[in-house]
């Protein structure tokens, strides 16, 4: 076993934990030693899936504090529903482990500022804390990144993302935690949009100002959106709107366009479709492959082994976060909301659910 080996704890052995449970099996520097579950067959599952695999057996706890005392862990991934994340996460930091949240970094506002603060704390002993937003590591996003931050677009103008998904009922009804403001935090703008947020953001920059309409258009007995739209200023001067939804039978496409005064590029199912950079009317497409858990988790293992920052961090997070609530609060408010108040607080007793309606008719 090389000695910086880092011994991961798996929290949550649901879908998302098999492909964290998968990355890190392929990794020579990292190796899972404990699955966390209240859920049996589900840790079960997973151990079994690793040991067919040829991996060591894991441990297995039905909570996070079992496992912390009962196993060796330098590394907590969560994967649990998204209303867990945050209290989960504090935990792991407090005993002074790593940590890998899944998006979104949690559904509430308040406990994420406080694990923001928990995690700044903990990166000054050395403990590191990311993100998963993977689609940031994909070849066609990192050339757009690139291209903003060298000027090769010009004045950015706008931008316009849009998740045009479809989930059945069966969908939101095969966990408990689907659909429900406490637990997975919002819609088809929290869950499955969220990824594309941090996009939006990564490209523009911080929002100002947001204005936005949810509803629950076909999924009726869900708490959440299944359809949102909104409209946003930049603080680099931009426009943009954001669409998500989960309403769009039988699922179409995600997409992000970045348009300025000498180029633009267009993002679709994450890979570059077009490029124009430099005052060129010419496409210079550039291909390469999405990056998936396996390049973020490279990235992890590797600012945990050289005491760096990793490239997505809960502040980023928190950013996505606080946009995501700030369409759901001008939706409730049915005004324009200031990113920054939502951002340091000054609409957290809003009560969002009363602003997904349902169509009028
Ligand atoms: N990055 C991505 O592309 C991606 C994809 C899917 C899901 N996710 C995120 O991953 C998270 C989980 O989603 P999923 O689809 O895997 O859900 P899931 O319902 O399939 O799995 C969640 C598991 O967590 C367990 N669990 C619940 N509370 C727990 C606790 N306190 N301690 C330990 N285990 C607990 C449940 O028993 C379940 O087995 C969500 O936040 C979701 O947004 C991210």
């Amino acid at each position: 076993m090389a000695d910086t080996q880092q011994q991961v704890a798996i929290v949550g052995c649901g879908i998302i934990g098999r492909t964290h449970a998968k990355t890190i099996a392929e990794r020579p520097d990292a190796i899972v030693t404990a699955l966390v579950d209240g859920d049996a067959a589900a840790r079960e599952a997973l151990r079994a899936q690793l040991t067919e695999a040829g991996q060591p057996e894991p441990k297995v706890y039905d909570d996070l504090t079992a496992a912390l005392s009962g196993s060796d862990v330098t590394l907590v991934a969560i994967c649990t529903p998204s209303g867990t994340h945050a209290a989960l996460a504090e935990e792991a930091l407090n005993e002074k482990k790593h940590v890998v949240i899944e998006k979104p970094l949690d559904v509430d506002l308040v406990r994420a500022r406080r694990l923001g603060a928990a995690a700044a704390r903990a990166a000054s002993h050395g403990v590191v804390s990311s993100v998963i937003s993977q689609h940031r590591f994909d070849h066609g996003s990192a050339v757009v990144k690139q291209a903003i931050d060298a000027g090769r677009f010009g004045q950015l103008t706008s931008s316009v993302a849009t998740v045009a998904w479809w989930r059945s009922d069966e969908y939101y009804a095969s966990a408990g935690w689907r659909g429900t403001w406490a637990q997975d935090g919002g819609g088809a703008l929290m869950n499955q949009g969220v990824h594309t947020v941090d996009l939006m953001l990564w490209f523009m920059g911080r929002p100002v100002s947001i204005q936005a309409q949810a509803l629950r258009a076909a999924h009726h007995a869900i708490e959440v959106e299944d359809t949102v739209v909104a409209t946003l200023t930049f603080e680099n001067g931009a426009v943009g709107t954001l669409h998500a939804t989960t309403a769009a039978f039988p699922g179409g496409r995600t997409r992000v366009s970045v348009h300025g005064t000498e180029g633009g590029a267009e993002v679709e199912d994450d890979r570059l479709r077009r490029l124009n950079v430099d005052g060129s009317k010419d496409d210079a497409p550039t291909d390469g492959e999405p990056g998936g858990h396996e390049a973020q988790y490279d990235d992890i293992l590797k600012a945990i082994a050289a005491g760096n920052a990793p490239a997505i961090t809960v502040q980023d997070a928190i950013d996505a976060l606080a946009t995501v609530r700030a369409v759901y609060i001008a939706s409730t408010l049915q005004r324009p909301v200031k990113f920054v108040d939502v951002l340091e607080g000054r609409y957290d007793d809003v009560d969002v659910s009363r602003g997904v309606g349902l169509p009028p008719n």
